[in-house]
């Protein structure tokens, strides 16, 4: 696996945020940076591998911790001639729940630049449609700290963020049609995208026909249902029908979802810190998928697998192995983790 070819960036093809200022083009793929347990040191290894890959698309946040070792990564590939410049980088960061409020907004974008090193991003997103009592960032937001978002104003400081120029565009995340719709209503920037999740197993069709009608990009994350993570799920990854398209086309399942992802005109963001998997993920451009593969994977039974922050962690989970007569899996699976340290423990290192 040592000699797979390194991808060259223009073969990852790239979409025009619309209201961006001088029109900013996304890579399709971006590289994710939520992990648990959280390591510096490997995580500006990954970004660095990554880099020399040809990824060109990262996506960071306040919450994840992952802006400080991300900034150190970027200067130093610079600094080794990886690229030329950090115009050659597509960054998002994000802003989170304690920090929405219109006076917050700007000092937490400077502290997020801050952290990485740059001088703007490339896209800032409302992390959550969802403020805090302002404090320490952490997952999830306890309930006597969850405060109603006053939309207006905190989209009127993203706004103010992106005509300063310390951030190409803005956009939310994790937002529903009536959320966007509400933004819309209103914006005089509106929102180039929303970030939510979206894999062969939660396909979002209503929102996605949405934003398409809007112009907004739709950004998936967790496309492989975030397998192995604290707050992911295997279902994806595990599926039947995904591993048997997956085996007629001689690829990975993790491929089947990206390029299932590409066809369907998404973005997209996967985590991997491993050498070969984020190579592997970027071998989805020379392939395509079958209408027999389609009949497969719109037969897949939907549902969403990520849980909100404004939740305990346990009760989705808990709904969803009902749900799925998975009770017993999901018990042994929990008593696991109850050995760990508590994934609603707000370690500020948890993902969203
Ligand atoms: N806006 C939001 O609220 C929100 C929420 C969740 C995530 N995100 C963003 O989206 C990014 C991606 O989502 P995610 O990290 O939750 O989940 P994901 O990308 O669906 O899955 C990541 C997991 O899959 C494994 N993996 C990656 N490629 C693989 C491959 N080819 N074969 C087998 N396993 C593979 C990774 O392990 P290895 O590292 O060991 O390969 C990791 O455990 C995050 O990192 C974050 O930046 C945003």
């Amino acid at each position: 696996m040592a000699n797979l070819p390194q991808v060259p960036t223009f073969n990852i093809p790239e979409v025009k945020l619309s209201s961006s200022s001088g029109g900013r083009n996304m890579p399709v793929i971006g590289m994710g940076t939520a992990a648990h347990p959280f390591d510096e040191t490997v995580l500006k290894d990954a970004v660095l591998e990554a880099i020399k890959a040809g990824y060109r698309h990262f996506d960071t946040a306040s919450l994840y911790k992952s802006e400080k070792p991300l900034g150190e990564a970027m200067a130093e590939a610079i600094e080794a001639g990886l690229i030329k410049s950090r115009d050659e980088l597509f960054v998002t960061s994000k802003l989170w729940c304690t920090d929405a409020h219109h006076d917050l907004v700007l000092p937490a974008l400077k502290n997020s630049l801050r952290m990485l090193q740059l001088e703007y991003l490339d896209l800032y997103l409302i992390h959550w449609p969802l403020s805090a009592k302002p404090g320490k960032i952490g997952f999830p937001v306890p309930k006597d700290e969850q405060l109603p978002m006053d939309f207006n104003s905190v989209w009127a400081a993203m706004e103010d963020c992106q005509r300063l120029g310390l951030t190409k565009s803005i956009g939310v995340s994790n937002f529903s049609c009536k959320k966007l719709e509400n933004i819309l209503s209103f914006a005089t920037i509106p929102p180039s995208v929303n970030q939510v999740e979206i894999s062969p197993l939660w396909q979002q069709q209503k929102l996605r026909g949405f934003c398409k009608s809007k112009g907004v990009v739709l950004t998936a994350y967790s496309p492989l249902g975030a397998k192995g993570t604290r707050w992911g799920t295997d279902e994806v990854m595990d599926n039947e029908a995904l591993k048997e398209i997956a085996k007629a086309h001689n690829k990975t399942v993790a491929q089947v979802c990206l390029r299932w992802a590409f066809e369907q005109g998404l973005t997209f963001v996967v985590k991997s810190f491993n050498k070969e998997r984020m190579r592997e993920n970027l071998q989805i451009f020379d392939w395509e998928l079958t209408s027999d593969d389609y009949k497969q994977i719109n037969e897949i039974k939907q549902h969403r697998l990520m849980p909100k922050p404004e939740m305990s962690c346990w009760v989705p989970q808990l709904v969803k192995a009902y749900v799925n007569n998975s009770f017993v899996v999901w018990l042994v699976k929990a008593s696991g983790n109850s050995r760990k340290p508590n994934r609603a423990g707000n370690t500020g290192t948890m993902h969203s």
